[in-house]
């Protein structure tokens, strides 16, 4: 009887049965997996709560909405899914936060404090901090107008972080397209889901100093106008302009669409990273179908994501659920 409980409940189960089945079907060698109704007895509230804060947020800064989908994206890529990225620094954690690729621009740590007090009030101990950051990337895409999906839930929150993982894990301004192709590639994600992913930047801003050396090279990949009115905000070795911003998506900045796309086939990406994805490589024809067709975008997008967000989770009894998401408990 126990042989056929454990083997005709799936993975699925975890999380919504007793911890006898848990046990059995874990040691049955049935690795847990994520549910989205991992929350549905043992916090029923928790998705509504968290959707109150992301879009307070948001109604107070339009921008928050790019900077909570980013977040999620450094969360995920560096030991998985695991609000890895959270932790701050202390004597026993280095935190990712100053890895070159966040330090001074990753955004949405304080949201996210929101989100998870306001659900640590009705159900303590129960939410973790990696499925709060899944599930506000996906209420800001929405709220920016982009495209929603069903948020697979049932992470747990890593003990310790790694800059130097994130430092070597997460791609850089300077990387080529078969670089990113490589470092998606050692994440389970298509060249294709990643030109999908970096449609995200349709939302958000970019500090001068990641894109100051594209705007000052003499160079064929770039729309000499756009250029030199980027340029106007952004001094060439001015340690003062590197906090200076300018929108990914300088044509509909904070609307979640597929502008992005055809900024690109205009040579008008802003990081070298954008415009790498349409200059004569292998992904020129994908960016072109999703300047095409934002339906097609939108929906590779939320898979994409869906998939961003099923990257190595700690799962079961591994891994903990931190009351405070900053610090192992
Ligand atoms: C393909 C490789 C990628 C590179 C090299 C890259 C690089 C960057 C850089 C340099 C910035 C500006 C940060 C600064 O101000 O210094 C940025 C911003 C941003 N990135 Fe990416 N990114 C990549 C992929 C992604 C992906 C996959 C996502 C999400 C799915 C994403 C979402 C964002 C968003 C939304 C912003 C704006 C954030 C804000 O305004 O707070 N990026 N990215
Ligand atoms: C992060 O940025 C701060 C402020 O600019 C700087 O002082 C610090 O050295 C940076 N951290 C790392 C690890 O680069
Ligand atoms: C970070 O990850 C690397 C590679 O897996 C590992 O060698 C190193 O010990 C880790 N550092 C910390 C602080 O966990
Ligand atoms: C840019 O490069 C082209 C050809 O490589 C050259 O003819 C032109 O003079 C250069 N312009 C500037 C401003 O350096």
């Amino acid at each position: 009887m126990v042989a056929v409980v454990s083997n005709s409940l799936s993975c699925l189960a975890i999380g919504r049965v007793a911890v006898m089945v848990t046990l059995l079907v874990l040691s049955s060698g049935c690795q847990a997996q994520l549910s989205s109704t991992f929350y549905e007895h043992t916090c029923p509230h928790a998705l509504k709560t968290i959707r109150t804060v992301v879009r307070a947020a948001i109604a107070r800064e339009r921008r928050m909405a790019a900077s909570l989908i980013r977040l999620h994206f450094h969360d995920c890529f560096v030991q998985g899914c695991d609000a890895s990225i959270l932790l701050d620094d202390s004597p026993s954690i280095e935190s990712e936060k100053f890895a070159k690729q966040s330090n001074n621009s990753l955004r949405g740590y304080e949201v996210i404090d929101e989100a998870k007090s306001a659900v640590e009030k009705t159900c303590p101990g129960v939410v973790s901090c990696a499925d709060i950051v899944a599930v506000a990337a996906r209420d800001a895409s929405k709220y920016a107008g982009g495209p929603s999906w069903t948020v697979k839930l049932g992470r747990r929150d890593s003990t310790t972080a790694n800059i130097t993982l994130a430092t070597s894990q997460l791609p850089r301004v300077a990387n080529s397209l078969e670089e990113l192709i490589s470092l998606f590639g050692s994440k389970g994600l298509s060249a294709r889901e990643m030109v999908a992913l970096s449609g995200a930047h349709t939302l958000g801003q970019s500090r001068c100093v990641a894109f100051q050396a594209r705007m000052y090279g003499n160079r064929s990949d770039i729309d000499a106008e756009f250029a030199s009115a980027r340029r106007r905000n952004c001094p060439p070795l001015a340690p003062d302009g590197d906090g200076n911003l300018a929108p990914l998506d300088p044509v509909t900045p904070n609307s979640f669409d597929n502008n992005y796309f055809k900024n690109l086939l205009k040579k008008k990406g802003l990081l070298q990273p954008d415009q790498v994805l349409f200059n004569g490589g292998r992904t020129d024809n994908i960016v072109l179908e999703y300047s095409r067709n934002r339906l097609v975008f939108e929906s590779d997008f939320a898979s994409a994501m869906i998939k961003l967000g099923d990257i190595e989770p700690l799962t079961g009894s591994a891994g903990i659920v931190r009351k405070i998401c900053r610090r192992v408990n």
